[in-house]
């Protein structure tokens, strides 16, 4: 399983800050935003990641990451010229891909709580596409399903205006390798974009398309505007200061699912600058 990022887009909701740096290098308490999302694929023992950006942010990337390797990950990037639709990540990454089945997410979403759902849907995925179905208050916002009792997908829309559901789907999709053909023959849509539930369709339309809803146990946070950053950035301002354990601190990951030993993780911490950040990981070192 081969995983994405995609970490790009226009961000304008958050403008001023998004004239001069990208929306996901923003800081969500105390890591950049990007974090969250790749610590979920690593928690997914996903190794293989490719970032995609915009050619003025992958550098950034590439600073705060470089090949990932002293976390024993191989981190690829590659550019996307313009915001043209989350499905063309499948039509850049395909090399990356190769004859893989690969996991994306999305750069600005973040989930916390019991992941079962994606681990074990990882785990067991071999053929078709598997996405997942959230309750939210605001479903004209997001791609919507429509599930029968038994989890059947029944209808799938993007941000209808009369929404058949109330389940949104997450920015956390599986795919088999057909995804990149798929995607190749996508028809931008009337907002000019590949878009991610037309792909969805057709998975729906040959019946490989499984949606498994995520319980309520689970946050799925929304990093959209300003006051969603600012909620995202206290809840886990709480969570860390209550626990005194971070969460999507990669360095931790890395050691806890044995991507790296003992060794290497010393190197990694030893490697930091003195911060609250490095104090936490030589607690974790010396435990
Ligand atoms: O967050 C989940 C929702 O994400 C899904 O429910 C929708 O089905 C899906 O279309 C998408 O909806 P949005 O319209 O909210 O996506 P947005 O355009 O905001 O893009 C999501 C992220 O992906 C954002 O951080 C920017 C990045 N992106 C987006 C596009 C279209 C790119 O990097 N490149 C792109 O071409």
């Amino acid at each position: 399983m081969k995983g994405i990022i995609l970490a790009g887009g226009a961000g304008t909701r958050l403008y001023p800050v998004t004239k001069v740096y990208s929306k996901q290098l923003t800081l969500i308490y105390d890591k950049p935003l990007i974090y969250y999302p790749l610590s979920i694929l690593m928690l997914g023992g996903i190794r293989d990641i490719l970032i995609i950006s915009n050619d003025e942010t992958i550098p950034l990337y590439k600073k705060l990451f470089d090949s990932g390797n002293n976390l024993g990950l191989n981190i690829q990037y590659s550019i996307q010229d313009k915001p043209n639709g989350i499905a063309e990540s499948f039509i850049i990454g395909e090399k990356f891909i190769g004859n893989d089945n690969v996991t994306l997410i999305l750069g600005d979403n973040i989930f916390y709580g019991n992941l079962s759902f994606f681990y074990e849907s990882v785990n067991e995925h071999k053929n078709g596409a598997v996405i997942f179905a959230y309750r939210v208050t605001d479903p004209e916002r997001y791609g919507i399903v429509e599930i029968d009792k038994n989890d059947n997908v029944i209808s799938i829309e993007e941000k209808p205006k009369i929404p058949k559901s109330e389940y949104a789907v997450p920015g956390l999709y599986i795919y088999d390798n057909k995804v990149i053909k798929i995607s190749k023959n996508l028809k931008p849509s009337a907002r000019g974009e590949l878009e991610i539930t037309d792909v969805n369709r057709v998975y729906l339309e040959s019946k490989e398309l499984k949606a498994k809803k995520i319980g309520r146990g689970v946050a799925w946070l929304d990093t959209g505007t300003p006051e969603a950053l600012l909620q995202a950035s206290s809840f886990f301002g709480v969570i860390e200061d209550r626990q005194g354990l971070k969460v999507a601190c990669i360095e931790e990951i890395a050691y806890y699912k044995k991507f790296i030993n003992k060794e290497q993780f010393a190197t990694v911490v030893t490697s930091l600058p003195k911060s609250d950040y490095r104090n936490y990981l030589e607690k974790i070192l010396s435990e």
